[in-house]
């Protein structure tokens, strides 16, 4: 088959020259079967057209579009589902917009029987993933959602319980295990190259323009996001399970918010600063909504509706979220793992290494290695596409590396096969899964594919995590109740 174009990230997040690549090594793309003649195409809805439903949108109407079809919109803000309209009118090639029904969130229900709705997927903000899911599961669809899986215990249990009470699929969207580095880092675990795992260590890096921007919309608020430790951490946390095979049982947690906000831009002596980034000039910290035409459809020109700001500065009050986050989580087999997270980083990358009864495994990444700014100070999102950016001088050099290195031998490199597209490649590959999973010619060696399980697990830790910060004290994930899932 063919593969899909590049693929619609997050604006703020690193965009790497490989992403633009459209070749991808054989190794890491499984096989599927050609679409039997005469099936239907499954029926897909978006609920909560953001960001990040362009993914999907964009794979539905493309690459996939033989095994799906977009059939409805369900979302509070008429110009965000209007501006996905209009992109799938474009992608369709009709002369306007592809004129989908629209519906309001309380009319999901209806929505789902009107348009005979197969499969609906969930890009909502994340304290709204456990009441979507329950409520899509019972109305008769099957689910496929984002991270996190929920921000809150109940939450947990109430995803359960609902897949439990219906039989309904969930699909738990974890790209990150399909980008072929974090691939690799499994399978070179699974052979027994370090023996048996006895402790990880994990620092994830998020710079000055990718981390900011979780201190500028919702996921400030706590309650929204359930903070960076399940908004975030939750992709690392399922990373970790799944490379090694293994279930978190306790949790501490140390950290606090110690850059952004109002109080620590005072306490260093910040002067005044606009609300919001648009319009902003020579300011690193400002977004502007201007600067990025998705960034201005989605967010721009749809705030008169429900005043959601995209662009707020990340130093005025009101952020209940942590920066700084340091954890020990104890997993079933023993293994303990030490982990810290960053939002305010001058390089974005990650570092995970793996103690075993062999030796060691190393995977070091650098997805950005300095920030850009333009000639007036303005940060530069792409700075592939702007020539008039600044280079910043000895940058670190981005890159992946993976390295063994077993007892009484030398260390060596183990190549990653090459991905594409956004996160180091893992997204196109989970959209075939995704989207074609019934045709899969071969079993997963690497048991990419999430459930609703992988999804609770991974937030249980972050949710145990933010008990431990309140509390002071190791918190059991077992205390925590989350049902039979775990
Ligand atoms: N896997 C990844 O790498 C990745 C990347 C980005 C975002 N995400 C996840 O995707 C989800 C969406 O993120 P985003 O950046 O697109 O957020 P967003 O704020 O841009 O979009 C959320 C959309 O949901 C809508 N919405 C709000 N309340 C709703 C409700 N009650 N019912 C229906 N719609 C509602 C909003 O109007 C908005 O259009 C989040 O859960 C986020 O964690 C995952």
């Amino acid at each position: 088959m063919t593969h899909p174009a590049p693929l619609d990230q997050n604006p703020t997040a690193p965009r790497r020259a490989a992403s633009a690549s459209v070749r991808a090594d054989a190794a890491v793309t499984p096989r599927f079967a050609p679409v039997p003649a005469g099936r239907p195409r499954r029926r897909y809805a978006v609920l909560g057209t953001g960001h990040r439903a362009g993914m999907y949108v964009g794979a539905i109407t493309g690459p996939h579009r033989d095994v799906a079809e977009l059939v409805a919109w369900c979302d509070p803000n008429p110009a965000r589902a209007g501006f996905y309209d209009a992109e799938v009118g474009a992608a369709l090639g009709l002369d306007g917009p592809a004129g989908l029904p629209r519906y309001a969130p309380e009319d999901l229900e209806r929505m789902i029987a009107e348009q005979a709705v197969d499969v609906v997927v969930v890009t909502t903000p994340d304290h709204r993933h456990a009441e979507h899911v329950a409520r899509v599961q019972a109305a008769g669809a099957d689910v496929v959602l984002e991270k996190p899986a929920a921000t809150t215990a109940d939450g947990c249990r109430a995803i359960a319980e609902s897949v439990a009470a219906t039989g309904r699929d969930l699909v738990m969207t974890f790209n990150y295990r399909y980008a072929p580095r974090n691939s690799a880092l499994r399978e070179v675990i699974a052979s027994g190259a370090i023996g048996r795992p006895t402790s990880v260590h994990f620092e994830w890096l998020l710079d000055t323009v990718h981390g900011a921007d979780y201190f500028r919309r919702w996921h400030r608020d706590r309650t929204c996001s359930g903070s960076l430790l399940v908004h975030k951490s939750s992709h690392h946390f399922d990373l970790v399970g799944w490379w090694l095979d293994d279930v978190p049982e306790r949790v501490f947690a140390s950290g606090g918010l110690r850059f952004y906000g109002d109080v620590n831009a005072a306490a260093r002596g910040m002067g005044p600063r606009p609300a919001r980034g648009t319009g902003a000039v020579g300011d690193p910290w400002a977004l502007d909504l201007r600067s990025d035409r998705r960034l201005t459809g989605l967010y721009l020109e749809a705030e008169q509706h429900d005043g959601y700001l995209r662009d707020r500065d990340v130093f005025t009050e009101g952020i209940s979220i942590e920066d700084n986050l340091s954890l020990v989580v104890d997993y079933r087999s023993g293994v303990s793992m030490t982990y810290a997270l960053n939002a305010h980083c001058p390089w974005e990358g990650y570092g995970v290494a793996v103690n075993g009864t062999e030796g060691r495994v190393e995977l070091t990444v650098v997805e950005r290695g300095a920030v850009s700014v333009d000639a007036e100070g303005r940060v530069v999102l792409d700075p592939s596409a702007n020539p008039d950016a600044v280079p910043v001088a000895a940058s670190r050099p981005e890159g992946e590396h993976l390295v063994v290195q077993r007892h009484w031998e030398g260390a060596r490199e183990v190549p990653i096969p090459r991905g594409e597209g956004g996160h180091g490649g893992g997204d196109a590959l989970l959209l075939m899964d995704v989207f074609r999973r019934d045709l899969r010619l071969d079993e997963d060696p690497l048991g990419r594919a999430a459930g609703y399980r992988d999804g609770l697990r991974a937030a249980a830790v972050g949710i145990a995590a933010g008990q431990s910060l309140r509390t002071g004290r190791a918190v059991s994930i077992g205390a925590l109740d989350l049902g039979s899932a775990l």
